[in-house]
């Protein structure tokens, strides 16, 4: 049935622009389709038919806003969430990452594994992520038909590597080109577009430039989405170099992987020039930052990526990272911008002063509203999916978190609430927003839609 919500409801229609209805509406068609959203509730109601459609009251304690986008996050890495945090990058996948992601050719074992990752992550408010499977083409197809059974919007990549990685884990050319394209056949049979695979060649060190080709081909013939990871740690770039004999993002423009269907995870040390062409290309990066700092690879400015005209939005990137929460990675992302600010301008008496260039000096840190079109829209034009979601804007699909402030169980809400009575409506709607954000969590998440279907958490 078609359904209007009234109450405070938010959005994001670009970086700098948050957008609030403290008496708002947003009214669903039964397809799950938004037909309107906005303040002017009684002009909208006189040209409709009311009675067509179920009306749900949010409460004084309760917003609505888009659901979160997981740009960037390693299903079956969740098997080891949390461990091996002190290890650089290569170290890590050797470690950890390689052998845990063999496992995966057991497909009951896989089956386990990704309907929680898919049950944790929706808990968590993500209504779209960006999946990074295993080499395993059977076992990525069970991650993919859990997102739909789920509910969940998703991108599903099968990942591919031939070279440089152990021998356990290795595909060889002919085996990661036969099984993407079966990949890509399975995925006709589940006739969704809720769900749709990704072209994941996992980064230029795993796979020869022949394999990149062919991968690059593949996303063309069949005009499909990409991901990979991009210019993470300085160890890797070297390492790129040294096979290629060239930049990191020109490695990827000669396969033909930059298109603007392509997200790149990390694009720390990225260069001028390489951000360039990203940004000629429409390709953009998925900003990681919660694993960015726990593999210590650095510190990305992601506001000189937007500025250079690169489209960009928020990846938990776990196991790398450690929290499977678009929420937290709003709260690291906003660390990092703080520290990349310190580091910029901070200047301790007695020590030499910050060297960075003068355009610095005018650095100012992302605020929560720009983190939060980051985590909602920012991530849908990422993945070049927001004319489908990101926003309430009228014809695109209601992808929406209901969020609920009375639950904090470590906060006082209520003490909160006796001061706070005689704020206008806005600023009562916006610390609403701002407690969710810095001391809230899953649990302040009552309800998540999906295409205008309630999903189970
Ligand atoms: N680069 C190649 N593979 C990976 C991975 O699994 N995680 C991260 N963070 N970086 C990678
Ligand atoms: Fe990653």
């Amino acid at each position: 049935m078609a359904k209007i919500f009234r109450g405070q409801i938010l959005h994001t229609k670009s970086l700098n622009e948050f957008e609030v209805f403290t008496n708002g509406f947003i009214a669903i068609n039964s397809n799950g389709k938004i037909i309107s959203c906005g303040n002017n509730y009684e002009s909208w109601s006189a040209t409709q038919n009311i009675n067509e459609f179920e009306i749900i009251y949010l409460t004084p304690d309760q917003f609505l806003m888009p659901g979160f986008v997981d740009c960037h996050i390693h299903a079956p890495q969740v098997a080891q969430i949390g461990l091996g945090l002190d290890m650089p990058l290569l170290d890590w996948l050797n470690t950890y990452t390689f052998p845990l992601e063999t496992k995966f050719a057991d497909k009951e074992f896989a089956q386990k594994v990704y309907k929680q990752v898919v049950k944790t992550t929706l808990r968590c408010g993500t209504t779209l992520a960006s999946y990074f499977g295993t080499n395993h083409k059977d076992s990525t197809l069970i991650l993919a038909k859990e997102a739909l059974q789920q509910g969940q919007r998703a991108l599903v990549g099968k990942v591919c590597s031939n070279c440089n990685i152990p021998d356990f884990y290795k595909e060889t050319y002919e085996e990661s080109v036969k099984e993407t394209e079966a990949y890509i056949d399975g995925f006709k049979l589940l006739k969704t577009n809720l769900v749709q695979p990704i072209i994941t060649p996992r980064f230029a060190i795993s796979c020869d430039e022949k394999l990149l080709s062919a991968l690059g081909n593949i996303a063309n013939k069949h005009d499909l989405h990409i991901q990979t990871h991009i210019s993470e740690s300085v160890a890797e770039i070297e390492f790129v170099r040294e096979i290629f004999s060239k930049g990191y993002a020109e490695v990827y423009d000669s396969a033909k992987l930059l298109t603007n269907k392509t997200v790149l995870a990390h694009a720390v040390h990225l260069e001028d020039d390489e951000i360039k062409l990203i940004s000629s290309r429409g390709s953009s990066v998925a900003h990681c930052p919660a694993s960015n700092t726990m593999l210590s690879s650095g510190l990305c400015d992601v506001l000189r990526i937007l500025k250079q005209g690169v489209k960009v939005g928020l990846g938990t990137d776990v196991s790398a990272g450690n929290s499977m929460s678009i929420q937290d990675a709003i709260l690291r992302a906003m660390d990092v911008s703080h520290h990349l600010e310190f580091v910029k301008k901070q200047h301790i008496k007695g020590c030499p002063k910050p060297q960075g260039d003068p355009s610095t000096v005018d650095y100012k840190p992302l605020d929560y509203k720009q983190a939060i079109y980051l985590a909602t829209l920012g991530g849908a034009q990422a993945l070049a999916l927001d004319h489908v979601t990101g926003n309430f804007e009228a014809e695109k699909e209601f992808d929406a978190i209901l969020i609920d402030t009375t639950q904090y169980p470590l906060h006082n809400f209520d003490s909160y609430k006796t001061w706070n009575e005689d704020k206008s409506k806005e600023m009562k709607l916006l610390e609403l927003v701002q407690k969710f954000i810095y001391v809230g969590d899953e649990r302040n998440i009552a309800k998540v839609f999906v295409a205008g279907v309630q999903v189970k958490v």
